[in-house]
């Protein structure tokens, strides 16, 4: 062999390999540092030498005997030190601190008559320690991972490896590994094909804005990230893949809420020769086995549908949440016939007038409360305003705007929204979106205020029958509420050019507890549609053929009929793990202004690099705010 500089340092690799390799070799697969874990040990262990690894989750002395809590990501042990084990060890167990990862060997005992701990699996036995190797110190630790408060999420995210200490962030990011190994098993079985596609992209204008990145090579070009895979798996279908799965990274630089990330994870299905109902039986199936075999729930199918109309008129969003009732009943006819002008004009003007009826509730809220829950909906919605009655004990409504309606009115106003004494009824008066934004977030906060939701329920639902198009007041010009390759339902393609709005997509939103957990649609296969769109979405020939010209070609060389579904992978976790915030189900998230804490990531480059790539800098003051 020939010597270099390192040679020393190879050849004791190669002696330590070889000591690993007779190790593997005597105890099989078995890791040397630990033969057990600190999470399995149980009674019937009792009497056997075991050796754990993890860290110290508590180190306590009592009276000259030492209980230590070890830790490791299957659960917690105690491991109890006496002073007649030789005073080195026991000096070396007075100096652990939290956090501190040791290794001690021992024997499995049960704990004495009275302190056995039925809160904790490993609870009725403890370890005897013997040997005790401090395998490496912690530093004071910012927060302590087991403890029950949580700490804010700035240390959180800050001190990640940390967080992720917490058996709750170590429950969660487990769950996540269960459902993407059951999606992938799912569609193996169903014999899709996985297939990567490309990160570094082109940038076509679709729903969100791109993350963009320079070309060093091509310099003044760049390369978008993906918002998502699909005009890769639209190119995959027409080369003949017909069932094509991917658990794809996507990255999408718009506002960032609970159930959004810049950069999250979708589970992307596109599948050839099928129509809208196989894709959803599909993803259906796949929904109870999740449920099955991650929640160990029975889901029975079918999953209940309603068109998008429906939707919004009942429940004024396209993901509603119908773990509860609250729905919204449109009154524009009667605002129609009475004087009061915030409801006669706006109905008179093709406006809508539509309110809930929070049952049993009118004694729970005050003048002042309800004026709250007005400033709420302005600032959040642009509400302009709530008209609110108290019904009284004999079923008549009162509050201070009843004197603008006759005796009559208000019998009608009632009856719509079936009011029975002590309920609250709440109006909002304005264009038909507005009513749809405002009564859906005061339905969902007050469900969530009330606690008329039962955290445990499931309930799914497809939304389906969206219109293919949207009107963009602002430019004046339609917009795909999709994107630009979903198929029109066959029977509305001739409304196309002469009532766009009118022309419903073959699309499908599968919803779970109020979110859109999925999306897709059926894509044009052919040329002649897709440039019919394109022309109606305000684009020429020649800017398709600029945005999109190699899916138009592909078009042409033999397009099977396709389409598709995407799942929001971290969304998906978050409702099946019943957290609130999507924050909490990605290893490594950002925060809301799209930044990661703990890396420093985005971060300014240094000159060459930016050299390198042709940039110069025009930066606004506070461009470097986080
Ligand atoms: P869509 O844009 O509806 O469809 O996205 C599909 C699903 O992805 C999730 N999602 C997000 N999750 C976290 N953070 C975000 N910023 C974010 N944006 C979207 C949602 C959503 O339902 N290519 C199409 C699908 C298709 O037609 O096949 C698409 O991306 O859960």
């Amino acid at each position: 062999m020939r010597k270099t500089e390192n040679g020393q340092k190879i050849e004791f690799l190669k002696w330590r390999n070889s000591v690993y390799f007779i190790k593997i070799l005597f105890l099989g697969t078995e890791t040397v540092l630990r033969t057990k874990t600190c999470g399995e040990l149980r009674l019937s262990d009792q009497g056997e030498k075991i050796t754990i690894c993890g860290w110290v989750d508590s180190a306590r002395d009592h009276s000259g005997v030492f209980f230590v809590n070890v830790r490791d990501r299957y659960g917690k042990v105690q491991t109890v030190f006496y002073s007649t084990m030789g005073a080195d060890q026991f000096e070396l167990v007075k100096t652990l601190r939290n956090e501190d990862v040791v290794q001690i060997t021992g024997e499995v005992v049960p704990r004495p008559e009275g302190l056995v701990n039925p809160k904790m699996p490993t609870g009725e036995i403890e370890i005897k320690a013997e040997e005790l190797v401090v395998l490496n110190r912690s530093e004071v630790v910012p927060f302590i991972p087991s403890a029950p408060e949580v700490p804010s999420e700035e240390m959180r995210l800050k001190y990640r490896f940390l967080d992720l200490r917490r058996p709750d962030m170590q429950r969660v990011l487990t769950l996540r590994h269960r459902i993407t190994k059951e999606i992938r098993d799912f569609f193996d079985e169903k014999d899709f094909v996985d297939v990567e596609t490309p990160i570094l992209g082109k940038s076509t204008p679709e729903g969100a804005r791109d993350y963009l990145v320079p070309s060093r090579v091509s310099q003044g070009s760049f390369y978008a990230l993906p918002q998502s895979p699909q005009l890769y798996k639209q190119l995959l279908m027409i080369a003949g893949y017909d069932r094509y799965f991917q658990i794809a990274h996507c990255f999408r630089d718009e506002d960032l809420r609970a159930d959004r990330q810049p950069e999250f994870t979708q589970m992307d299905v596109e599948m050839s020769f099928i129509e809208m109902n196989d894709i959803m039986e599909l993803i259906s199936d796949l929904v109870v086995r999740l449920m099955k075999n991650v929640k160990g729930l029975d889901l029975s199918l079918p999953i209940p549908q309603m068109t998008y109309d429906e939707a919004m008129e009942r429940f004024g969003h396209d993901a509603p949440d119908l773990r509860f009732g609250m729905e919204l009943k449109n009154i524009t006819d009667i605002a129609k016939t009475v004087d009061f002008k915030v409801f006669r004009n706006v109905a008179d003007n093709g406006g809508s007038v539509r309110g809930i009826n929070v049952k049993d509730s009118a004694d729970k809220f005050s003048r002042k409360d309800i004026d709250g829950l007005t400033a709420w909906a302005g600032e959040q919605f642009g509400a302009k305003g709530i008209v609110w009655f108290k019904v009284d004990a004999a079923g008549v409504l009162t509050g201070s705007s009843a004197k603008n309606f006759s005796a009559d009115s208000l019998v009608e106003i009632g009856k719509r929204l079936e009011a029975e004494p002590n309920d609250l009824l709440l109006f909002s008066s304005d264009t038909y979106l507005t009513t749809c934004r405002v009564l859906n977030g005061l339905r969902r906060k007050l469900a969530a205020q009330l606690k008329l939701i039962d955290p445990n329920e499931m309930n799914f639902c497809w939304i389906i029958k969206f219109p293919m198009f949207d009107w963009d007041e602002e430019e004046k010009r339609w917009v795909a509420m999709h994107h630009p390759f979903t198929a029109p339902l066959k029977e509305d393609l001739q409304y196309l050019e002469s009532d766009p709005a009118r022309v419903r997509a073959q699309a499908y939103d599968l919803v779970l507890n109020g979110f859109e957990l999925g999306g897709g649609t059926i894509r044009i296969h052919d040329s002649e549609t897709q440039n019919r769109v394109f022309s109606l979405l305000g684009m020429s020939r020649e800017e398709a053929k600029v945005q999109f010209g190699f899916l138009l070609d592909a078009l042409q060389f033999g397009a099977p009929p396709h389409g598709g579904i995407a799942f929001g992978l971290d969304r998906l976790v978050m409702l099946f793990s019943g957290m609130d915030n999507i924050r909490d189900c990605i290893a490594f998230p950002k925060t809301a202004k799209a930044s990661d804490l703990m890396t420093g990531a985005p971060a300014p480059v240094v000159e060459k690099q930016l050299k390198e790539l042709a940039l110069k800098l025009d930066l606004k003051e506070n461009s470097d705010e986080k």
